[in-house]
């Protein structure tokens, strides 16, 4: 049986169109059909169907991650589910590790970090503007999650507290300006993502992040088409979302260590010592 406090999502068949609910005695959904009583509805299980008072058939589902990203209050663009699940796996969040984050926006990639470090991890996350960090802790509120993230309202430019995290996401205008903090905060090895949504963007980021001298770089889109389901008529759905963002990854490296040259190198005129880049400062 569904209980009280669950969120539900009831999904119309005909039209693919759906409510998303958190049960309460005593309350009620309003659809075309009539009404539905959260009562009576906790009197079933997820996964069965039920007809409203004039006889329509709903089904009462289990909600995925990207329900709760749709439905998100924003006053922001947010990060969406297509590259969210992405960024997941390629920063590697784990439950009880700690993300560090900025823009907050209106929280939608926020509050899907805090849903996979679980209750030992946490999440930090950083906006300069009050009103979108308050609008994404109401959402995460919503959402279930808000005590396992911390709320910062500071610009970037006065970089981020952490240090030793294991994942940084960047969300801002001019991540650029910024891989700095991002360095900062990361813990060697670890890994930077960045969004952004023109390719003009990408060209300054990545040299700033050759600066840092971050690793294994990547830059890449994520496109998504959707298909009818008519088993007669199998075809992509006439409309697509074109284009959201740019995603950019990057690893954390370390200077290498001075090492002790064999020969006079300035004589053989070779490679600098310490394996560093032919521009980088001298090891001291
Ligand atoms: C596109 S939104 C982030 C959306 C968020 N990732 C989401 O999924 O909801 C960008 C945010 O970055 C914030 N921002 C921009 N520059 C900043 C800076 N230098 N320091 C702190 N926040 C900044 C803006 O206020 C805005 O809320």
């Amino acid at each position: 049986m569904i209980s009280e406090g669950e969120l539900v999502l009831i999904w119309y068949p005909k039209k693919n169109d759906s409510f998303l609910v958190r049960m309460q005695h005593g309350m009620v959904q309003g659809t075309h059909f009539g009404e539905l009583k959260h009562s009576d509805l906790m009197q079933h299980s997820f996964g069965e169907g039920l007809r409203t008072p004039k006889g329509e058939v709903y089904y009462l589902l289990r909600p995925t991650l990207g329900e709760y990203t749709r439905r998100i209050k924003r006053q922001t663009q947010i990060v969406f589910p297509k590259e969210a699940g992405f960024i997941i796996e390629h920063l590697n969040i784990f439950p009880g590790c700690t993300v560090v984050e900025c823009g907050t926006g209106s929280g939608s990639l926020c509050c899907t970090f805090a849903h996979f470090v679980g209750d030992t991890g946490k999440v930090c996350t950083y906006d300069r503007r009050p009103e979108f960090s308050e609008l994404a802790r109401k959402n995460a509120e919503r959402w279930g999650v808000a005590h396992r993230i911390e709320f910062n309202v500071r610009s970037l430019d006065e970089g981020f507290k952490e240090r030793g995290a294991d994942a940084v996401f960047l969300d801002v205008p001019n991540p650029w300006e910024h891989i700095d903090k991002a360095y900062e905060a990361l813990a060697p090895g670890n890994h930077l993502g960045i969004l952004v949504p023109t390719t003009n963007q990408i060209s300054e980021t990545l040299r700033a992040l050759q600066d840092f001298g971050f690793a294994d770089v990547q830059v890449l889109e994520i496109m998504l088409r959707h298909y009818k389901t008519e088993p007669n008529r199998i075809r992509p759905v006439d409309m697509m979302i074109g284009h959201t963002g740019y995603l950019m990854f990057a690893v954390k490296t370390l200077p290498m260590e001075c090492e002790e040259p064999e020969t006079d190198v300035s004589a053989s005129g070779s490679e600098p010592p310490c394996g560093a880049a032919e521009d980088a400062e001298p090891c001291a």
